[in-house]
């Protein structure tokens, strides 16, 4: 994410119990238990012990666990990469590399117009996949998928000295059509040269960009609502352009999910603002980069910048933009292959500030699960789960040419949205986001939403409003989660909260009551002998496992804790070879016979870990953990040595996106917002270790890391 685009505020009104002080209890009954409860005692404690006994059967049946074959690096603080020993790290695709023939090639001073942008990879490097392109080479020629979540106007507008008006005043046409197409999403074909050199297929016929401008299609149940009728499109079913995509997901049948986060603040209402944008943080003075200010100028076409200011004007929404934010907040599918097919936004996985969109277990003739996580503080968990059946006819046929859209429409259209409860026993439960479900004094949902019995629109326009009805639990500000495809275990990050206070200050919120309130009054976050920082600010991953006969139970537990070595609260024991702060990018790297290696990437802000260390790469093997459950967290002081430092990113930057080749030869990152980096300003790919002797123009950029003899990575 970008502590630039971050909202600081916290926008979740709501008085239910905080993740904090769950946690809280649920790390002092662990201190409970190694007081020596008697077994009987812990069985009555409930589902953690579930959890537990369900890892203890299967690792009774494992081979060797997987070992790390690199030294765990020291931090670093260059303006370079750096990896292990017998490792090698090149720089892909850095933004503004062209896409085609018909553009200028990048030059350090090239001033970016809009026509080039988007036909050049935007800005911004996040979350990322690869979509093979037959049955053979999957690991050498693919097509990458990638997120641009957001803009650097200082290198976007360097040959300009900056950019004009960027904080009052009106933006030139110009430069708010560029920086619209620097966003969003890449699609370009990658392939390794014999002599183990990654390049992009120039012009390649998959090639394209989706930007904050592409028109796009609504699907699921907002879909032709009164909720999304705008001068756009009268009937509710089109809206233009994906923003601030930050992770994203994939799904078994080859598409690529992208999820929309820090949208909000591209828009601007100085009107009265609707219940649901107050609550997802409505700008009410000027957007983010002030595109609405350009209005009326220099042949603005189809109100491309007007729709940016949705303060009401006409007499009704057809007249006016007042509904565009809700055209927003979506999981964004996109079909890779299909050069012509336009993206689908799928409402029913809920409208919030997505990370991103990861595919559960998948098990045929049962449902297709996806989770998802709201990356703003005290926000929530969700869970979707398919009415349709999966059928493994209708997984990915790489190089046949199929309507993989009308996949996504049978999987992602119709199903049951839940959100998380955690409770301090260790088990949790999924609350269904349904009109008729119940909430706490005994309306149903729909009832306390104010919306008609039969509304699913409006309770997915209201998906944060519902949660907090239905009592789910605020989370430390759930980023990235990954699932181990074989156990379907989950793990989710949750990357620091700066909101938690020592008071409960809340006076208890109730939907359309006092909007001014929201992101001012939400405090019950207590500290405790568990988290005794007023602020968490390097925050945890938890793992969790379905209950396989009751779609609505889980078993949950914390997996690391980030801190830095000294601090008092270094729950998982870190050490100066792997303190970390802020866990964000995650992905659980299958390695057959029910191993994998779980990656681990930070976006962190925390001083204690900054001054010892660029952000950074991990790696765990979960399986190699002596499983300890007195201890506060899988990884604890006993075993912490089996989570390596892997890779470090450059000064300034954050390290995002990740996945492996399916052979493990390469894996692939992302590094975003690096302060003076890649080191030659205009190469297309180069040396990722190398640092600038001078200041560049800095550019995000894919890199990939292999191994000098050609061997998996990290084994
Ligand atoms: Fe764009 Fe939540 O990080
Ligand atoms: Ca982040
Ligand atoms: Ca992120």
């Amino acid at each position: 994410m970008s502590k630039e685009i971050e909202n600081h505020s916290n926008l979740n009104p709501s008085n239910n119990e905080p993740f904090s002080s769950v946690m809280a209890r649920h790390v002092s009954r662990r201190d409970i238990m190694r007081g020596g409860l008697s077994l009987a005692a812990l069985g009555m404690l409930g589902g953690f012990g579930g959890l537990n006994m369900a890892r203890a059967q299967e690792s009774g049946a494992q081979k060797t666990p997987l070992a790390l074959a690199f030294e765990s690096l020291r931090g670093s603080r260059t303006d370079a990469v750096v990896v292990p020993e017998g490792y090698t790290a090149q720089v892909l695709i850095p933004w503004g590399t062209p896409l085609d023939e018909k553009g200028p090639t990048w030059h350090h001073e090239q001033e970016m117009t809009a026509e080039t942008q988007a036909r050049s990879v935007g800005m911004h490097h996040d979350g990322m996949h690869a979509f093979p392109l037959g049955k053979d080479n999957a690991s050498r020629d693919f097509l990458l998928a990638l997120n641009n979540e957001y803009i650097d106007q200082k290198a976007l507008w360097a040959p300009r000295g900056g950019p004009t008006n960027a904080d009052a005043g009106q933006r030139p046409a110009d430069e708010v059509r560029t920086e619209i197409n620097a966003h969003g999403v890449t699609i370009v074909r990658v392939r390794k040269q014999e002599d183990g050199h990654w390049v992009h297929v120039l012009g390649d016929a998959h090639n394209r960009r989706f930007t904050s401008a592409t028109p796009m299609d609504l699907a699921g149940p907002v879909a032709g609502s009164d909720y999304v009728r705008t001068r756009y499109s009268a009937d509710g079913t089109r809206t233009r352009g994906t923003n601030n995509n930050c992770a994203n997901g994939f799904t078994p049948w080859g598409t690529y999910l992208t999820c929309e986060e820090n949208w909000p603040e591209v828009f601007v209402n100085r009107g009265e603002l609707n219940i649901d944008d107050a609550r997802l943080g409505l700008p009410t003075e000027r957007g983010r980069y002030g595109w609405e200010t350009a209005a009326g100028t220099d042949g603005e076409r189809e109100d491309e910048f007007a729709r940016f200011d949705v303060t009401p004007q006409g007499e009704e929404p057809r007249n006016d933009y007042r509904n565009e934010t809700r055209t927003f907040g979506y999981v964004v599918e996109i079909d890779p292959y299909a050069g012509q097919s336009r993206a689908v936004k799928r409402t029913a996985l809920g409208r919030f500030r997505h990370e991103g969109c990861w595919p559960g277990k998948l098990t045929a003739g049962e449902p297709v699960v996806f989770y998802s996580g709201h990356d703003s503080r005290n926000e929530y968990i969700y869970k979707f789960v398919s009415d349709a059946k999966w059928d493994p006819t209708d997984a990915n046929r790489p190089g046949e040419g199929y309507d993989r859209l009308a996949l996504g429409a049978k999987y992602m259209d119709q199903g049951t949205l839940y959100v998380a409860r955690f409770n301090a026993d260790g088990s949790g439960e999924w609350l269904p986001l349904e009109p008729d479900a119940r909430v706490a004094d005994g309306r149903t949902l729909a009832q306390a939403l104010s919306l008609a019995e039969d509304d699913r629109a409006g309770v997915i326009v209201h998906t944060c409003d519902a949660a907090d009805l239905l009592g789910a639990t605020p989370m430390d500000r759930p980023e990235w989660g990954t699932v181990d495809p074989v156990s379907g275990e989950v793990y989710m990050t949750l990357t620091n909260n700066a909101d938690r206070t020592a008071e409960n200050t809340q006076p208890t919120y109730t939907h359309g009551g006092d909007i001014d309130a929201a992101g001012a009054g939400y405090a019950t976050a207590p500290t405790n002998a568990a988290n005794p920082r007023a602020d968490n600010e390097s925050g945890q991953i938890l793992r969790w496992r379905e209950r396989g006969d009751d779609v609505t139970r889980f078993d949950w537990e914390v997996f690391v804790f980030g801190a830095a070595a000294d601090d008092t609260t270094n729950l998982s024991g870190l050490t100066e070879h792997n303190q970390f702060a802020s866990p964000d990018g995650l992905w659980y790297d299958a390695r057959g016979d029910g191993q994998g290696i779980l990656w681990i990437e930070t976006d962190n802000g925390y001083d204690g870990v900054a001054e010892q260390t660029n952000d950074q790469v991990l790696a765990v093997v979960p399986n190699a953990l002596s499983h300890d459950s007195g201890q506060a967290s899988v990884v604890d002081a006993g075993n912490q040595q089996h989570l390596k430092r892997f890779a470090v990113g450059p000064n300034g930057c954050e390290v995002t996106g990740i996945f492996a080749t399916p052979d493990k030869t390469a894996l692939f990152i992302n590094i975003q917002h690096p302060g003076n980096w890649p080191a030659n300003p205009d190469a297309a790919t180069q040396d990722a270790t190398r640092a600038a002797a001078d200041n560049v123009r800095p550019r995000a950029a894919t890199v990939v890391i292999q191994k000098d003899d050609g061997g998996q990575v990290g084994v």
